[in-house]
């Protein structure tokens, strides 16, 4: 059994848990406080979906990146304070006779820059929201964003190695030193993913916010493994009726294998972050779900989207996050037709709605010319993977309307038109099957290819 070291920080988790349990209630108080001044500012918006037009406040992830940002701040001292850090008052140690400054200046460059990169990613959000910016002048920003990121990360090893899995290994070894500019290129260009892939699944009540709930809460699932739990720590579950035990203490002693005592250390940083979030965006989700009160705008998607990627890769979890994004990457593949201009994008594609049944249909994006081939083939493709549905002329056979491609849609042309509360559950329930889906993939199937 590998050596146990020293028990990190646990004391400033309890503040962690406090702290957001807080931010929880400043989202549920303070939302639909502000509301009105948000109205006033013209930071509106006209519910698609709905019969009235009843202008609902706009952007209130404003609001929420404030209180998340806010409570970030407030929790350095009890992060990196002596008495959190080592269990005692000394922050000094002498060595040989010299003085050594035992504070972790490391660690706290690692939660400045992540600060850094939110904050910036909440700007860029607010911004879109009062400009609506281009896409091809948004994309770029956050890559720029999380080069403070990429310093500490650096700073740190210096060094991209990746483990090889098993059957590759007589050919490239065990690790394999990815070219380090290639390494650096995919970690921002997972900022960009994170804050744009949540920002295109929207539109109907409830969408962002949920999905940046059950993302946040797979973190910290995955995060609570990690923590030094007694080795023989168990927990029940029951699957159809039968009971097993999930050996907790098991898992995190074959993580303690990789790396001690640091490994528990960066999926703390990652609760840090992870918690507060999750309790700011359970209590706007109180005020945005169906019938929404608030709207979260693009600042909401991109401070949410940025925190899951500061996470990912300060504390070296890109590849697991990325399964945690599994509907919003399935998503961005249906949409890169209409991203890359071989269908026709409209502004909104939502899906339609119906006010005599109050049901949600697909909506459709026009041809205002014929498609070209490209487009045809792609078109067609989706067509026979039942991914969208096309309106074609009856004698020519030239596709006329195409269904627009997001995963609204596509469970709308799957399983028929349903209400907008339904299909924000709907919605829920396969981001929540993902995530069950990843933890399987990653604890159960990654022992094939990877070992511990
Ligand atoms: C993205 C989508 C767009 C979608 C929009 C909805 C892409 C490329 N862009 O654009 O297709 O229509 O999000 O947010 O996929 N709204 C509602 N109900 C809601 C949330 C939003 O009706 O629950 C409407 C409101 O009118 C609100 C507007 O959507 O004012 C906000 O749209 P915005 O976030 O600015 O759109 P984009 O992010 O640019
Ligand atoms: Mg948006």
């Amino acid at each position: 059994r590998p050596l146990i070291t020293p028990v990190p920080p646990l004391p400033a988790l309890h503040v962690s848990v406090g702290i957001s349990m807080l931010t929880l209630l400043s989202a549920i108080y303070l939302v639909p406080a502000l509301g009105p001044t948000f109205v006033k500012a013209n930071l509106k918006g006209r519910d698609l979906l709905k019969t009235y037009n009843t202008p609902i406040p706009e952007s209130l992830g404003l609001v929420c990146a404030c209180i998340y940002i806010l409570s970030l701040i407030i929790f350095i001292p009890f992060a990196f304070s002596s008495i959190s850090l080592s269990g005692s008052h000394t922050q000094y140690t002498v060595r040989e006779g010299i003085i050594i400054n035992e504070f972790p200046h490391y660690q706290l460059s690692v939660y400045l820059s992540s600060i850094l990169s939110i904050l910036v990613a909440t700007m860029l959000g607010f911004l879109d929201d009062v400009f609506d910016i281009r896409w091809r002048h948004k994309l770029p920003i956050p890559i720029i964003a999380s080069i403070p990121l990429l310093m500490v990360y650096y700073a740190e090893r210096g060094n991209t190695n990746i483990v090889v899995p098993i059957p590759l290994r007589p050919v490239f070894g065990a690790l394999l030193n990815l070219v380090g500019p290639l390494y650096y290129l995919y970690m921002s260009m997972l900022s960009t993913f994170c804050t744009n892939s949540i920002n295109i699944l929207a539109g109907i009540n409830g969408s962002e916010t949920s999905q940046a709930v059950v993302i946040a809460f797979s973190v910290v699932l995955n995060d609570l493994l990690y923590l030094p739990w007694p080795s023989d720590f168990r927990i029940p579950v029951y699957l159809l009726g039968s009971r097993s035990e999930v050996e907790i203490g098991g898992i995190w002693s074959a993580g303690m294998a990789y790396g001690s005592r640091e490994l528990v250390e960066r999926h703390l940083f990652s609760l840090y972050f992870m918690l507060p979030l999750l309790g700011v965006c359970l209590g706007f989700l109180y005020h945005n779900w169906y019938p929404a009160r608030a709207f979260p705008g693009d600042t909401l998607c991109y401070l949410t989207g940025m925190a899951f990627a500061v996470v990912g890769i300060q504390a070296h979890f890109s590849k697991t996050l990325l399964l945690f994004f599994l509907p919003q990457i399935f998503n961005f593949v249906l949409s890169c037709p209409q991203l890359f201009g071989l269908v026709p994008c409209p502004r909104h594609r939502v899906p339609r709605f119906d006010s005599d049944t109050n049901l949600l249909y697909p909506s459709k994006a026009l041809f205002m010319k014929p498609p070209s081939g490209l487009s045809t083939f792609v078109l067609r493709i989706f067509e026979a993977l039942r991914l969208t549905e096309l309106t074609t002329h009856p004698q020519t056979g030239v596709i006329l309307e195409a269904t627009n491609l997001t995963i609204l849609n596509f469970l709308l042309v799957k399983l028929g038109p349903m209400n907008e509360k339904r299909l924000t559950q709907t919605l829920i329930g396969i981001q929540i099957g993902g995530s069950v889906l990843a933890f399987t993939v990653r604890y159960g199937l990654a022992g094939l290819v990877f070992d511990g």
